[in-house]
């Protein structure tokens, strides 16, 4: 009896004596990835730069300083707030979202629409404005096509590209079923797809479509439009699954912007970064 007594206190003491060495292990680990980012002093924002006004490239800079458009300012400030630096991670749309999705990086940026699967799947931020630019949204076609394309009628049978797992892939799907989606991983490719003739539509956001219709005379914006939910006109941040602190702080920080009236300033400095970018690629082209 005594003896097990014993073995017992000293299985007890073993134990808590590990408990500690894993306390101590932990210590050196960050709590949550809140804390790993400010420990590290580093945010990693992944986003897709082809989504003018709110994320591309700016051809006449390079390294960091390329990125330009709203998500970018929001992205610094939300840097600036938690006190730390700000590394953008360019790729793909839908590795932006596996990146988040994985853990691979702490958030993304890159003009999400509130949607119901991405809600299940991620933490998503609070609303944030994003000027006009998916108010609505539209189908880019040829010019020369106007006129045989006008209704969701014609769409049948015919190719329309969307970005992949983007909101406009999903309401080709929803609301276009006749037509044949076709995923385009840039939305620039896209309008290259369209303009050789390999699509027959492209769908972009409102804004999105004005800014590639500046640079690209020979596509105009179908009669038809998508319906849109109100839930999809403004943007929010995805931030990986479980990662409430960082959620919390996010959040924080677009209150802040909001409540001293920042993002109307953004937005009008990403039109104009726009428009500069476009009077250099027509006469690029010229
Ligand atoms: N708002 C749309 C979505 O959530 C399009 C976003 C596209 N963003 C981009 N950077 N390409 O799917």
């Amino acid at each position: 009896m005594k003896f097990k007594k014993i073995a017992a206190l000293a299985l007890t003491a073993t134990l808590a004596v590990t408990a500690l060495a894993g306390c101590g292990a932990k210590e050196e680990a960050a709590a949550n990835s809140l804390e790993q980012i400010k420990k590290d002093g580093v945010l990693t924002v992944a986003l897709s730069p082809d989504f003018s006004p709110m994320e591309f490239v700016d051809s006449s800079k390079t390294g960091q300083d390329q990125y330009v458009g709203f998500d970018v300012s929001l992205a610094k400030f939300i840097a600036q707030e938690l006190g730390v630096d700000l590394e953008i991670q360019a790729m793909s749309f839908d590795a932006c979202q596996t990146a988040v999705y994985t853990g691979s990086v702490g958030m993304s940026i890159s003009g999400y629409s509130w949607t119901e699967e991405r809600a299940e799947n991620y933490e998503l931020s609070d609303y944030y404005y994003a000027g006009e630019n998916e108010t609505e949204q539209v189908l880019l076609i040829r010019k020369d096509d106007a006129d045989k394309y006008k209704t969701a009628e014609d769409f049948a049978g015919v190719d329309v590209g969307a970005q992949n797992a983007s909101l406009q892939q999903q309401l080709v799907t929803e609301q276009l079923p006749d037509s044949n989606c076709v995923t385009i991983g840039d939305i620039g490719v896209g309008v290259l797809e369209l303009q050789s003739g390999n699509i027959e539509a492209l769908a972009v956001a409102d804004g999105n479509g004005t800014q590639i219709i500046a640079s690209n005379p020979d596509l105009v914006k179908c009669e038809w439009e998508f319906d849109v939910k109100a839930e999809y006109e403004a943007n929010v941040i995805m931030i990986h699954k479980g990662d409430k602190e960082l959620l919390e702080a996010v959040n924080e920080a677009l209150a802040k912007a909001n409540s001293e009236g920042l993002y109307a300033g953004w937005y009008e400095e990403a039109l104009k970064a726009a428009e500069s970018e476009t009077a250099e690629e027509v006469s690029v082209d010229d």
